[in-house]
């Protein structure tokens, strides 16, 4: 049966019933160890994974719910925390209270990092690394507040219900401005005092749908070396341009869960089957081109949810148990490690494992699947858990994220600002209540 994972038993009852095995440490000590990236040191495996909040100001400065999840952040002890998606255009943010990094925004988020860094260094003596994502939202554009697709190409599967005008077809150029847009962002990343810049890669936004744009003409379409142009030349181009102990990385999709010829890591004629060739082929080529460390992740938060972040509760049933989710994400990113064996890796998808996210995140880190566990939903809901792994091994079942996606409800609602409903109720009940059920107090 599917439920919230608090022993042991749990979870080898869901493995069992979903015909899946997990690797299973005894102890979490390796989650403790820190870890080289070029010159950085993070200083344990514990990655707090990028989660917007859609509430920075209108200029895309944190602003008071920000600020406040990364002090929580910062006061809960991960060794790397991936900043949030954060919009290089004005035209590419996915909601009008995203982050946006631009030379007007520049002294506020160099403030802003002092602030994080200072705040965790004082409460833990951690001073985490730091990695902004750098993104163009491409098909999820909503720089107003209503829908401004810029898509990567059409696609039938995701239009079906409200088919897109073919101007929203981004040209070749307009690819070259965004690439250039994403180095400047990195060397403001930079001068900002971020330790690392994401080329955000994942999830179906605009660089991310390009690796799937198999029917797209011209140099960004067709054959792989085509699909991943964009990201690699961008990849290079900001490598050169910054500092070379500049973590320059990238939250990558090898898999997006659509049938060719619509979704990445998949093989024409085979449904919707992963195939880790690509993926795997992508890992070794950022690698040549300096990569010391991604973020690998999958499918898609708006169409196939279930594939991104497993679930107990969401906007439709799952069409598979959760667990199953969960180790195509574990263990696929086992796969493309052997694209490159020195970068380091970091995991997706944990918070489903519940209590035994330590325990199964530090059994894939022995058996050699990544190097680096990224939590998620788990972070709005439990921000301290990396403090309670490092002290006491594990975490407390009490405090666990639900796998309800009431976050994602309050994201989805126009104006909504997301965060913990169950767990950080005095903050967000009243918004859960007020924009997703309509309440007022
Ligand atoms: C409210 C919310 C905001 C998110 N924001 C981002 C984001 O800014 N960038 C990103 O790459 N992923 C984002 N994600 C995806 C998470 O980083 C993560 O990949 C996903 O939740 C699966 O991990 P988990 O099972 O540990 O939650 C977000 C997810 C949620 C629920």
């Amino acid at each position: 049966m599917n439920s919230l994972i608090k022993t042991e038993s749990g979870l080898r009852t869901q493995c069992a019933e979903a015909g899946v095995t997990l690797p299973l440490a005894q102890d979490t000590h390796i989650l403790r160890n820190p870890l080289r990236v070029g010159n950085r040191i993070v200083p344990n495996r514990i990655v707090y994974q990028p989660m917007e909040g859609c509430d920075g100001t209108p200029e895309g400065i944190p602003g008071e719910l920000t600020v406040r999840r990364y002090v929580r952040f910062s006061h809960g002890g991960p060794g790397l925390i991936w900043f949030e998606a954060t919009a290089v255009l004005p035209e590419g943010r996915a909601n009008p209270r995203q982050m946006y990094l631009h030379t007007g925004t520049l002294d506020a988020y160099r403030r802003f990092i002092e602030r994080i860094r200072e705040e965790a260094v004082k409460t833990t003596g951690i001073n985490p690394v730091i990695i902004c994502q750098l993104t163009h939202s491409g098909r999820y554009s909503k720089p107003n507040g209503t829908p401004e697709p810029l898509v990567a190409y059409l696609n039938p599967l995701f239009e079906k219900d409200a088919p897109l005008d073919p101007s929203r077809v981004v040209s070749d150029d307009y690819l070259d401005r965004v690439g250039e847009a994403l180095v400047q962002g990195a060397v403001l990343a930079e001068k900002a005092g971020f330790d690392g810049a994401d080329i955000k890669s994942c999830h179906r936004y605009l660089l991310s749908e390009l690796l799937s744009a198999y029917n797209r003409p011209g140099k960004y379409g067709g054959p792989y070396e085509n699909r991943t142009k964009l990201l690699l030349d961008t990849f290079s181009a900001a490598r050169a341009a910054t500092d070379r102990d500049f973590i320059l990385t990238s939250r990558l999709n090898v898999y997006d869960g659509f049938p060719y010829p619509y979704g990445f890591g998949v093989k024409e004629g085979q449904d919707i089957r992963p195939d880790f060739t690509e993926g795997t082929k992508l890992i070794g080529d950022l690698a040549s081109r300096g990569a010391l460390l991604l973020d690998v992740t999958m499918g898609n938060p708006y169409v196939n949810p279930h594939v991104n972040r497993p679930y107990l509760h969401g906007a439709y049933e799952a069409p598979e148990r959760p667990i199953l989710g969960v180790h195509r994400m574990l263990s696929g990113t086992g796969e493309v490690h052997k694209g490159a064996r020195d970068v380091k890796l970091i995991c997706s998808g944990l918070s489903y494992l519940g209590a035994m996210a330590p325990r199964v995140a530090a059994g894939c880190i022995d058996a050699g699947w990544f190097e680096l566990a990224g939590f998620g939903r788990q972070t709005l809901a439990y921000p301290d858990l990396a403090k309670d792994i490092l002290e006491t091994g594990g975490l407390d079942p009490d405090k666990l994220c639900m796998l309800c996606s009431k976050c994602t409800e309050i994201m989805r609602k126009p104006g909504g600002t997301p965060g913990c409903a169950v767990r950080d109720s005095g903050t967000y009940a009243p918004l859960y209540r007020k924009l997703v059920l309509g309440k007022t107090e």
